[in-house]
């Protein structure tokens, strides 16, 4: 049964329901059946998505932006100089201004407590386009490449080595909500927030799987299906990247450490990578990588979640 999600906003995967996740990725598998066969799918025929970017972007700006598009809206891009929000306007105003003009707002920003407010103080639907906590879209993203490839999410073990950051945590919530079994191996002091892994324990005794937070990177990835790594320094943590890469050295993700894993593994890695650090060349371009079909779905999951909430 369709659950109804209008004007709900998007921050955090824990928020979702198993019926809203399922929700999203059949949305997503049929509007990108329906582009790819160049069928209409104008479902937000004449909205506006405000994008607010604190951060730089690729993906995340891009597949938005043509994703409202293809959906038959426009999208408004703001980086980093051009709201008064730069000028110390509160997020509690400048929601409630933004709130009177446009019909969603995705934002990719620092402080997570800035993504919370803007959905508390406005009117209009807000969607985390990352934030130095969670990356939750694309997680979704991550989750629907993984069902089209392996047919099934219950079960599988992910297996993800390095930073305990805003992808682990996004992970950490989206493995554990459907059922998937996740591994975690970070370096001492760089291990996910303690909220999150409990929270992912939680929904895990639901789902009845499992939830491991380990040191060791060959353990985690031993018999992984999945394996996913990201880079040592986020955006915001550039001066401590060469510190990051003398601790972090010893998880690499390279065709040494992937032997541990099962035979059809899948390599996969939200992007930008670094490779030579936190992935070798040989395991990035190999055929177990789908990182460019994860990189491309960005586009059908974030329409999906748009139409839906929008
Ligand atoms: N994966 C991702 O969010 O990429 P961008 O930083 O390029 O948006
Ligand atoms: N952890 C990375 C993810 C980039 C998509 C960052 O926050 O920079």
């Amino acid at each position: 049964m369709a659950v109804n999600m209008r004007g709900k906003s998007l921050i955090s995967i824990n928020d979702l329901s198993h019926e809203e996740i399922y929700q999203i990725f059949e949305l997503s598998a049929s509007l990108k059946m329906k582009q790819l066969s160049g069928e209409s799918h104008r479902l937000l025929e004449g909205k506006t998505l405000g994008m607010i970017f604190s951060k730089p972007s690729t993906r995340t700006r891009v597949s938005f932006e043509v994703g409202i598009y293809q959906l038959g809206g426009i999208g408004m891009y703001f980086g980093p100089n051009d709201l008064q929000l730069k000028r110390s306007e509160s997020i509690q105003d400048t929601a409630k201004v933004l709130s009177r003009y446009l019909n969603g707002i995705m934002i990719r920003t620092f402080d997570h407590q800035d993504v919370v407010d803007l959905s508390k103080y406005g009117s209009i639907p807000v969607i985390n386009g990352l934030t130095d906590l969670l990356h939750p879209c694309q997680v979704l993203t991550d989750l629907f490449t993984i069902l089209e490839k392996k047919q099934k999410l219950r079960g599988l073990k992910l297996a993800y080595v390095g930073d305990g950051n805003n992808m682990a945590h996004s992970l950490l919530h989206g493995c554990s909500k459907v059922g998937m079994n996740i591994s975690v191996a970070s370096p001492e002091g760089y291990k996910p927030q303690r909220k999150i892994v409990d929270n992912a324990l939680a929904n895990a005794k639901l789902m009845g799987s499992k939830v491991e937070i380990l040191e060791n990177p060959a353990e985690a990835v031993k018999d992984a299906d999945i394996v996913y790594t990201d880079v040592w320094a986020s955006m915001g943590q550039e001066s401590e990247s060469e510190k990051r890469k003398k601790l972090f050295k010893n998880y690499q993700v390279n065709p040494d450490l992937v032997k541990n894993a099962k035979e059809d593994y899948l390599f996969m890695h939200c992007l930008p990578a670094h490779r030579g650090d936190e992935v070798a060349d040989e395991v990035a371009d190999s055929v177990n990588s789908v990182i460019f079909d994860e990189a491309e779905n960005r586009l059908h999951v974030q329409k999906a979640i748009m139409a839906l909430l929008m």
